[in-house]
């Protein structure tokens, strides 16, 4: 008989509901350091594909990232969501969309929507625990009203653009054809960077931040780049690195990846400089899998962007931090964490408290990367979108509708219902090899065991119904706590031309 890890019964998974983990530290038992407070920077990368990190054997070199990574902890069984707004949104909540209403899409710029603002944001409970908070680069947490815009959600500083992406060098993205600024600090439209590359802009930004720091208080810094996503615009310096690679589009963002590479470089440096390095947390995640057909490369996994393949939510990640942080240094830690559970991890070690959060879905994963020792972790959300156009036949009249787009994990095994999304194999095409795809057009139902299979190429569902049949009903146990899908409808007023040219609030 198939059990789940650990001999876990569903009402035992069920009552390990991610969440009521969640420990209240205090600063004597919490600080991972020498006792102070750490500074915490967290680096978030825009679509940075799986295969897209030198450590990950791609082509393209990331010497920094390589070297923190070895110093640190990798994190390889680390899930995101596959689309912007939901990674941040849970980054920030520390809770699955699901539970706030925001399973479908992104937020997009004429929509009266955003991270919901009943539950304080990571950085609302860090400064509330004493910290300096900043925010440079993306947002995409919702920007109709002012209450939504990033210095209203617990950021004392912010520099950078409300949407979803812009120009890399004019901060620009357009509404009905004509582009209109996307760039503010505090709120206040900045107009003179055209012509700077986004990466050395933002980079700029977090190394006056970190110099201009007041030491007596920890520090956050949240650094969301807006590479490598497209458009694929970096200084011919870098792109001229990868002369050999003939696909231009790949060249280019090689190019992305390497300039970023280098800005944490100038980050660390920083600290560096600064003398708070010794203290710091640095985090480096990728917000999603990388966009199929556009360059980032997610091989050997299927899919990418946009689906619940491993290609989509599988993600780049590591902790790594100056030496007064205990990490469990040089591990490939393979406990399966999600990017909910760095609210409940960063504020567990900031020494803050859980007031005033509505339920948390992440857990605290500070043990896990200080000493190695097992997640509390059990299975991840991927999500359930019930607004996604359904697929196929109902394939069971007394459980989860598998018609639904949803995915689940749980433990070795990963279920998939519904239309996933474009499941392909793509490599770099750099090798010259070939694109790989199943024609799958009326099924709705997957099982794998993503231990032995994390390529997605076996599926066991026709072999292990009990299995299925259970996670199916773990799923209809979880998605009766879901809220409606809040989707609401795309209003004009947001047009830039009725704000001053600049994309900002409109209601
Ligand atoms: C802890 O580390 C910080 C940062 O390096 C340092 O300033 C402080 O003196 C240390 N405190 C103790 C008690 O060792
Ligand atoms: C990193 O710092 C070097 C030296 O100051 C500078 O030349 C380079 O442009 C910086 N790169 C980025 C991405 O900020
Ligand atoms: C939680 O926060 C509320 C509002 O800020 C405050 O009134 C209350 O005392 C706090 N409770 C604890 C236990 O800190
Ligand atoms: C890929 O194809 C290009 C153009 O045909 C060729 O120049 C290059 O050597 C090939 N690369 C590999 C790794 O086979």
């Amino acid at each position: 008989m198939e059990v789940f890890p650990g001999n876990l019964s569903l009402l035992t998974l069920l009552l390990l509901t991610p969440g009521i983990a969640c420990r209240a530290g205090s600063v004597a038992d919490a600080a991972p350091g020498n006792g102070t407070r750490p500074n915490i920077v967290f680096v978030l990368a825009d679509d940075l594909g799986f295969h897209d990190v030198g450590y990950h054997g791609s082509r393209i070199r990331t010497p920094v990232l390589d070297q923190l990574s070895a110093d640190g902890v990798r994190l390889e069984n680390y899930y995101v969501q596959p689309i912007c707004s939901p990674t941040r949104s849970q980054l920030m909540s520390g809770r699955y969309q699901i539970h706030d209403g925001i399973q479908h899409s992104v937020f997009w710029d004429d929509q009266a929507t955003g991270l919901p603002l009943g539950s304080p944001t990571l950085a609302d409970k860090l400064r509330e625990s004493g910290y300096s908070t900043h925010m440079v680069g993306k947002w995409h947490l919702g920007f109709h009203t002012e209450e939504y815009m990033p210095n209203s959600r617990g950021f004392d500083s912010s520099f950078g653009f409300l949407g979803g992406h812009e120009g890399q060098y004019y901060h620009t993205r357009a509404y009905k054809k004509k582009k209109y600024l996307d760039l503010r600090a505090d709120g206040v439209p900045v107009r003179d960077q055209e012509g700077r590359h986004s990466t050395d802009m933002y980079t700029d930004q977090g190394v006056r931040r970190i110099l201009d720091h007041d030491v007596t208080k920890p520090l956050f810094l949240y650094m969301a780049y807006s590479v490598p996503h497209s458009p694929h615009q970096v200084p011919a310096v870098y792109e001229e690195q990868y002369s050999d690679i003939a696909d231009k589009n790949r060249r280019t963002v090689a190019g992305m990846i390497t300039h970023l590479d280098e800005a944490v470089g100038n980050l660390t440096q920083a600290l560096k400089d600064k003398g708070i390095w010794d203290n710091t947390i640095l985090v480096f995640s990728t917000d999603n899998g990388g966009p199929i057909g556009d360059a980032c490369i997610n091989y050997p996994l299927r899919g990418g962007k946009w689906t619940l393949w491993e290609g989509g939510v599988r993600g780049v990640a590591f902790v790594t931090g100056g030496k007064n942080i205990v990490l469990d240094r040089g591990a490939v830690n393979r406990e399966l964490m999600h990017v909910t559970d760095w609210f409940p991890t960063l504020v567990g070690v900031a020494g803050g408290d859980f007031n005033g959060t509505k339920p948390l879905d992440g857990v605290d994963q500070w043990d896990s990367l200080s000493t190695g020792a097992s997640t509390t972790r059990k299975w991840v959300l991927h999500n359930i979108d019930s607004k996604n156009k359904k697929k196929g036949k109902k394939l069971f009249p007394d459980t989860f509708d598998t018609r639904i787009r949803a995915a689940i994990r749980v433990g070795k095994y990963k279920l998939i219902t519904g239309n996933p999304g474009w499941g392909k194999w793509v490599p770099p095409p750099e090798t010259n090899s070939s694109i790989v795809e199943i024609k799958e057009s009326k099924k709705n139902l997957w099982l794998f065991n993503i231990d032995k299979d994390p390529e997605e190429r076996r599926d066991l569902s026709a072999k292990k119904p009990k299995v299925v049949k259970r996670i199916l009903k773990l799923l209809q146990k979880v998605n009766s706590k879901a809220l409606p899908p809040f989707f609401p409808p795309h209003n004009p007023l947001a047009n830039p031309k009725l704000h001053g040219g600049v994309w900002g609030p409109w209601q």
